[in-house]
Protein backbone atom coordinates (compact mmCIF):
# COMPACT_ATOMS: atom_id res chain seq x y z
CA UNK A 1 0.00 0.00 0.00
CA UNK A 2 1.58 3.91 -0.68
CA UNK A 3 2.54 5.26 2.27
CA UNK A 4 0.15 7.63 2.33
CA UNK A 5 -3.13 6.27 0.72
CA UNK A 6 -5.90 6.60 4.01
CA UNK A 7 -6.63 3.05 5.49
CA UNK A 8 -10.34 2.60 4.91
CA UNK A 9 -12.35 2.88 7.99
CA UNK A 10 -11.94 0.15 10.57
CA UNK A 11 -15.63 -0.34 10.66
CA UNK A 12 -15.85 -1.80 6.99
CA UNK A 13 -14.38 -5.16 9.09
CA UNK A 14 -18.31 -5.15 10.37
CA UNK A 15 -20.09 -4.73 7.10
CA UNK A 16 -22.86 -7.77 7.40
CA UNK A 17 -23.81 -9.61 3.77
CA UNK A 18 -27.58 -8.54 5.04
CA UNK A 19 -26.55 -4.91 5.30
CA UNK A 20 -25.51 -5.01 1.74
CA UNK A 21 -28.73 -6.99 0.49
CA UNK A 22 -30.41 -4.60 1.73
CA UNK A 23 -28.39 -1.63 0.35
CA UNK A 24 -28.53 -3.55 -3.13
CA UNK A 25 -31.99 -3.50 -3.12
CA UNK A 26 -32.54 0.27 -2.01
CA UNK A 27 -30.00 1.23 -4.88
CA UNK A 28 -31.51 -0.87 -7.66
CA UNK A 29 -35.41 0.18 -6.54
CA UNK A 30 -34.33 4.23 -5.53
CA UNK A 31 -36.93 3.25 -2.53
CA UNK A 32 -36.34 1.98 0.90
CA UNK A 33 -40.43 1.29 0.88
CA UNK A 34 -40.16 -1.17 -1.93
CA UNK A 35 -36.78 -2.53 -0.42
CA UNK A 36 -38.91 -3.42 2.49
CA UNK A 37 -41.32 -5.29 0.28
CA UNK A 38 -39.13 -7.39 -1.51
CA UNK A 39 -37.02 -8.55 1.52
CA UNK A 40 -39.95 -9.15 3.66
CA UNK A 41 -38.97 -6.62 6.54
CA UNK A 42 -39.99 -3.37 7.89
CA UNK A 43 -39.25 -0.04 6.85
CA UNK A 44 -37.48 0.73 10.00
CA UNK A 45 -35.28 -2.15 9.42
CA UNK A 46 -34.48 -1.14 6.40
CA UNK A 47 -33.25 2.26 7.56
CA UNK A 48 -31.58 1.07 10.49
CA UNK A 49 -29.29 -1.81 7.78
CA UNK A 50 -28.62 1.34 5.55
CA UNK A 51 -27.38 3.55 8.63
CA UNK A 52 -24.84 0.64 10.04
CA UNK A 53 -23.74 0.59 6.32
CA UNK A 54 -22.92 3.90 6.46
CA UNK A 55 -21.63 4.01 10.06
CA UNK A 56 -18.79 1.35 8.97
CA UNK A 57 -17.70 2.34 5.68
CA UNK A 58 -17.45 6.17 7.11
CA UNK A 59 -19.48 8.23 4.13
CA UNK A 60 -22.79 8.91 3.60
CA UNK A 61 -23.92 6.00 0.55
CA UNK A 62 -27.83 7.53 0.21
CA UNK A 63 -29.16 10.61 -0.13
CA UNK A 64 -32.70 11.84 0.57
CA UNK A 65 -34.62 14.29 -1.04
CA UNK A 66 -37.79 15.06 -0.52
CA UNK A 67 -38.65 11.47 -2.03
CA UNK A 68 -36.31 10.96 -4.20
CA UNK A 69 -33.68 8.84 -3.33
CA UNK A 70 -29.65 8.96 -5.39
CA UNK A 71 -26.60 7.34 -4.96
CA UNK A 72 -23.25 9.07 -3.47
CA UNK A 73 -19.69 8.71 -5.31
CA UNK A 74 -19.36 6.03 -2.37
CA UNK A 75 -22.78 4.80 -2.82
CA UNK A 76 -22.73 4.29 -6.68
CA UNK A 77 -19.16 2.32 -6.09
CA UNK A 78 -20.33 0.16 -3.19
CA UNK A 79 -23.56 -0.58 -5.55
CA UNK A 80 -21.32 -1.48 -8.81
CA UNK A 81 -19.15 -3.69 -5.84
CA UNK A 82 -22.88 -5.28 -4.11
CA UNK A 83 -23.96 -6.33 -7.38
CA UNK A 84 -20.60 -8.48 -8.32
CA UNK A 85 -20.68 -9.89 -4.40
CA UNK A 86 -24.34 -10.90 -4.48
CA UNK A 87 -24.16 -12.79 -7.53
CA UNK A 88 -21.25 -14.45 -6.95
CA UNK A 89 -22.70 -15.00 -3.04
CA UNK A 90 -25.84 -16.44 -4.67
CA UNK A 91 -23.69 -19.35 -6.69
CA UNK A 92 -21.39 -20.01 -3.68
CA UNK A 93 -24.83 -20.54 -2.04
CA UNK A 94 -25.99 -22.75 -4.73
CA UNK A 95 -22.69 -24.80 -4.73
CA UNK A 96 -23.11 -26.07 -1.82
CA UNK A 97 -26.48 -27.11 -1.97
CA UNK A 98 -25.27 -28.66 -4.98
CA UNK A 99 -22.54 -30.32 -2.70
CA UNK A 100 -24.92 -31.19 -0.39
CA UNK A 101 -27.20 -33.08 -3.04
CA UNK A 102 -30.06 -30.92 -2.40
CA UNK A 103 -31.77 -28.17 -5.37
CA UNK A 104 -32.40 -25.57 -3.07
CA UNK A 105 -32.05 -21.71 -3.69
CA UNK A 106 -34.15 -18.88 -5.57
CA UNK A 107 -35.14 -18.75 -9.10
CA UNK A 108 -35.32 -15.11 -10.27
CA UNK A 109 -36.97 -14.91 -13.86
CA UNK A 110 -38.03 -11.36 -15.82
CA UNK A 111 -40.92 -12.27 -18.27
CA UNK A 112 -43.18 -10.30 -20.58
CA UNK A 113 -46.51 -9.65 -19.78
CA UNK A 114 -48.09 -11.74 -22.01
CA UNK A 115 -46.22 -14.64 -20.36
CA UNK A 116 -48.97 -14.55 -17.57
CA UNK A 117 -51.32 -16.63 -19.27
CA UNK A 118 -49.29 -19.69 -19.26
CA UNK A 119 -45.60 -18.81 -17.13
CA UNK A 120 -47.63 -20.12 -13.97
CA UNK A 121 -48.98 -23.75 -15.77
CA UNK A 122 -45.23 -23.97 -16.23
CA UNK A 123 -43.72 -23.09 -12.82
CA UNK A 124 -46.64 -25.00 -10.45
CA UNK A 125 -45.21 -28.28 -11.40
CA UNK A 126 -41.79 -27.39 -11.40
CA UNK A 127 -42.09 -26.13 -7.83
CA UNK A 128 -43.89 -29.15 -6.64
CA UNK A 129 -41.06 -31.18 -8.30
CA UNK A 130 -38.21 -28.87 -6.55
CA UNK A 131 -39.81 -27.88 -3.21
CA UNK A 132 -36.29 -26.01 -2.32
CA UNK A 133 -36.46 -23.56 -4.68
CA UNK A 134 -38.82 -20.29 -4.26
CA UNK A 135 -39.29 -18.69 -7.50
CA UNK A 136 -39.38 -14.86 -7.73
CA UNK A 137 -41.00 -14.13 -11.13
CA UNK A 138 -41.04 -10.76 -12.23
CA UNK A 139 -43.97 -9.74 -14.87
CA UNK A 140 -43.30 -6.58 -17.00
CA UNK A 141 -43.33 -5.62 -21.09
CA UNK A 142 -40.48 -5.79 -22.82
CA UNK A 143 -38.52 -2.88 -22.74
CA UNK A 144 -38.47 -3.14 -18.62
CA UNK A 145 -37.72 -6.58 -19.10
CA UNK A 146 -34.78 -5.36 -21.05
CA UNK A 147 -34.31 -2.68 -19.10
CA UNK A 148 -33.45 -5.90 -15.96
CA UNK A 149 -31.39 -8.00 -18.76
CA UNK A 150 -29.03 -4.71 -18.98
CA UNK A 151 -28.76 -4.46 -15.72
CA UNK A 152 -27.72 -8.62 -15.07
CA UNK A 153 -30.54 -8.38 -11.97
CA UNK A 154 -32.29 -12.04 -12.94
CA UNK A 155 -31.37 -15.19 -13.49
CA UNK A 156 -33.18 -15.49 -16.58
CA UNK A 157 -35.86 -13.75 -18.68
CA UNK A 158 -38.89 -14.79 -21.17
CA UNK A 159 -39.88 -12.73 -23.91
CA UNK A 160 -41.05 -13.17 -27.53
CA UNK A 161 -38.69 -10.90 -29.45
CA UNK A 162 -35.55 -11.16 -28.00
CA UNK A 163 -33.38 -7.98 -28.71
CA UNK A 164 -30.65 -8.67 -31.78
CA UNK A 165 -27.99 -6.00 -30.25
CA UNK A 166 -27.21 -7.89 -27.81
CA UNK A 167 -24.86 -10.35 -26.91
CA UNK A 168 -27.34 -12.62 -25.39
CA UNK A 169 -28.16 -16.79 -25.68
CA UNK A 170 -31.90 -17.46 -26.65
CA UNK A 171 -33.55 -20.71 -26.80
CA UNK A 172 -36.64 -20.98 -27.86
CA UNK A 173 -39.23 -23.52 -25.57
CA UNK A 174 -42.87 -23.00 -26.84
CA UNK A 175 -44.33 -21.45 -29.67
CA UNK A 176 -46.09 -18.20 -29.82
CA UNK A 177 -49.03 -17.85 -32.49
CA UNK A 178 -49.88 -14.24 -33.40
CA UNK A 179 -53.60 -13.65 -34.01
CA UNK A 180 -56.17 -10.88 -35.45
CA UNK A 181 -58.82 -10.34 -33.35
CA UNK A 182 -62.46 -9.30 -33.80
CA UNK A 183 -65.69 -8.99 -31.33
CA UNK A 184 -68.08 -11.96 -32.68
CA UNK A 185 -70.80 -10.27 -34.50
CA UNK A 186 -68.05 -8.08 -36.97
CA UNK A 187 -68.55 -8.23 -40.67
CA UNK A 188 -64.89 -9.81 -40.76
CA UNK A 189 -65.60 -12.55 -38.59
CA UNK A 190 -67.09 -14.35 -41.48
CA UNK A 191 -64.99 -13.78 -43.90
CA UNK A 192 -62.23 -16.69 -45.31
CA UNK A 193 -58.74 -16.00 -46.17
CA UNK A 194 -59.00 -12.31 -45.91
CA UNK A 195 -55.92 -10.26 -47.47
CA UNK A 196 -54.17 -7.97 -45.08
CA UNK A 197 -54.43 -5.16 -46.99
CA UNK A 198 -58.41 -5.41 -46.45
CA UNK A 199 -57.79 -4.63 -43.34
CA UNK A 200 -56.17 -1.24 -44.23
CA UNK A 201 -59.37 0.79 -43.35
CA UNK A 202 -59.84 -0.70 -40.12
CA UNK A 203 -59.34 0.67 -36.85
CA UNK A 204 -57.10 -1.23 -34.55
CA UNK A 205 -56.82 -1.16 -30.82
CA UNK A 206 -53.32 -2.55 -29.27
CA UNK A 207 -50.71 -3.25 -26.47
CA UNK A 208 -48.58 -0.28 -25.53
CA UNK A 209 -45.70 0.54 -27.16
CA UNK A 210 -42.87 -0.83 -25.16
CA UNK A 211 -44.65 -4.59 -25.48
CA UNK A 212 -43.25 -7.45 -27.94
CA UNK A 213 -46.40 -7.31 -28.85
CA UNK A 214 -46.65 -4.06 -30.49
CA UNK A 215 -43.27 -4.38 -31.77
CA UNK A 216 -44.03 -7.81 -33.35
CA UNK A 217 -47.43 -6.24 -34.98
CA UNK A 218 -45.67 -2.29 -36.27
CA UNK A 219 -42.82 -4.35 -38.22
CA UNK A 220 -45.24 -6.85 -39.59
CA UNK A 221 -47.48 -4.15 -41.13
CA UNK A 222 -44.58 -2.10 -41.73
CA UNK A 223 -43.29 -4.86 -44.25
CA UNK A 224 -46.53 -5.60 -45.73
CA UNK A 225 -46.34 -1.96 -46.45
CA UNK A 226 -50.22 -1.96 -44.94
CA UNK A 227 -51.20 1.26 -42.69
CA UNK A 228 -52.48 0.42 -39.11
CA UNK A 229 -54.93 3.28 -37.88
CA UNK A 230 -54.31 2.60 -33.86
CA UNK A 231 -57.49 3.74 -32.24
CA UNK A 232 -56.60 2.69 -28.53
CA UNK A 233 -53.69 1.49 -26.84
CA UNK A 234 -54.24 -0.21 -23.60
CA UNK A 235 -51.28 -2.00 -20.88
CA UNK A 236 -52.90 -5.00 -20.85
CA UNK A 237 -54.05 -8.14 -22.92
CA UNK A 238 -57.38 -8.68 -20.52
CA UNK A 239 -57.99 -4.79 -21.34
CA UNK A 240 -57.13 -5.22 -25.06
CA UNK A 241 -59.49 -8.25 -25.23
CA UNK A 242 -62.72 -6.51 -23.46
CA UNK A 243 -62.17 -3.68 -26.01
CA UNK A 244 -62.50 -6.25 -28.85
CA UNK A 245 -65.84 -7.38 -27.61
CA UNK A 246 -67.06 -4.28 -27.27
CA UNK A 247 -66.01 -3.51 -30.76
CA UNK A 248 -63.80 -0.41 -30.46
CA UNK A 249 -62.07 -1.88 -32.79
CA UNK A 250 -59.43 -5.17 -34.17
CA UNK A 251 -57.00 -6.25 -31.89
CA UNK A 252 -53.76 -8.47 -32.53
CA UNK A 253 -52.61 -10.66 -29.67
CA UNK A 254 -50.58 -14.21 -28.70
CA UNK A 255 -53.34 -17.03 -28.48
CA UNK A 256 -52.33 -17.67 -25.58
CA UNK A 257 -53.87 -15.25 -24.07
CA UNK A 258 -57.65 -16.61 -25.09
CA UNK A 259 -59.40 -19.62 -23.90
CA UNK A 260 -59.70 -22.61 -25.86
CA UNK A 261 -62.93 -21.13 -26.98
CA UNK A 262 -63.11 -17.53 -28.00
CA UNK A 263 -66.37 -17.38 -28.82
CA UNK A 264 -67.63 -17.48 -25.11
CA UNK A 265 -65.40 -14.01 -24.69
CA UNK A 266 -67.42 -12.91 -27.65
CA UNK A 267 -64.45 -12.81 -29.61
CA UNK A 268 -63.54 -14.26 -33.07
CA UNK A 269 -60.09 -14.64 -34.76
CA UNK A 270 -60.00 -13.41 -37.83
CA UNK A 271 -58.81 -15.78 -40.86
CA UNK A 272 -56.34 -13.24 -42.33
CA UNK A 273 -53.46 -14.06 -44.82
CA UNK A 274 -50.26 -14.76 -43.67
CA UNK A 275 -51.80 -15.30 -39.88
CA UNK A 276 -51.31 -16.42 -37.37
CA UNK A 277 -47.80 -15.08 -36.97
CA UNK A 278 -45.85 -18.06 -36.19
CA UNK A 279 -43.16 -17.28 -33.29
CA UNK A 280 -41.79 -18.51 -30.23
CA UNK A 281 -41.05 -18.02 -26.73
CA UNK A 282 -37.30 -17.52 -25.57
CA UNK A 283 -35.43 -17.92 -22.37
CA UNK A 284 -32.54 -15.36 -22.52
CA UNK A 285 -29.62 -14.69 -20.79
CA UNK A 286 -26.46 -13.16 -21.20
CA UNK A 287 -23.55 -14.79 -23.44
CA UNK A 288 -20.97 -15.60 -20.67
CA UNK A 289 -23.52 -15.38 -17.51
CA UNK A 290 -22.72 -18.56 -15.25
CA UNK A 291 -25.83 -19.97 -15.05
CA UNK A 292 -26.76 -20.76 -11.38
CA UNK A 293 -28.13 -24.68 -10.17
CA UNK A 294 -31.70 -23.82 -10.15
CA UNK A 295 -31.18 -21.69 -13.65
CA UNK A 296 -29.96 -24.56 -15.20
CA UNK A 297 -32.32 -27.01 -13.34
CA UNK A 298 -35.68 -25.08 -14.32
CA UNK A 299 -34.02 -25.11 -18.24
CA UNK A 300 -33.69 -28.70 -18.09
CA UNK A 301 -37.08 -29.21 -16.95
CA UNK A 302 -37.97 -27.26 -19.65
CA UNK A 303 -36.28 -29.38 -22.30
CA UNK A 304 -37.34 -32.48 -21.20
CA UNK A 305 -40.93 -30.87 -20.55
CA UNK A 306 -41.64 -29.80 -24.64
CA UNK A 307 -44.32 -32.22 -25.35
CA UNK A 308 -46.14 -31.15 -22.22
CA UNK A 309 -45.10 -27.99 -22.40
CA UNK A 310 -46.97 -27.39 -25.44
CA UNK A 311 -50.31 -29.13 -24.91
CA UNK A 312 -50.87 -27.76 -21.68
CA UNK A 313 -49.83 -24.14 -22.25
CA UNK A 314 -52.34 -23.42 -25.52
P1 LIG B 1 -45.36 -8.23 -24.37
O1 LIG B 1 -44.40 -9.28 -25.07
O2 LIG B 1 -46.18 -8.96 -23.35
O3 LIG B 1 -44.44 -7.18 -23.83
O4 LIG B 1 -46.25 -7.71 -25.47
C1 LIG B 1 -44.92 -10.27 -25.86
C2 LIG B 1 -43.91 -10.76 -26.84
O5 LIG B 1 -42.72 -10.46 -26.69
O6 LIG B 1 -44.34 -11.47 -27.77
Amino acid sequence: MTKNMPLPSAGMRHVTLRQLRTFEAVARLRSFTRAAQEQHVTQPTVSKQIRLLQEAVGLPLIEQIGKRISLTEAGEALYAACTHWLEGWSRFEQTVSELKGVKRGRLRIASVTTTTHFMPRVLGPFCAQYPGIDVALEVVNRDRVLERLAHNQDDLYVMGVPPDDLNIVCTPFLENHLVILAASNHPLARQRNIPLTGLAGQSFVLRERGSGTRLTVERVFRERQVSLDVRMELGSNEAVKQAVAGGLGLGILSRSTLSADPSQEGIAILDVQGFPIRRHWYLVWPRGKQLSVVAKTFLDFLQTRRDWLETSAH
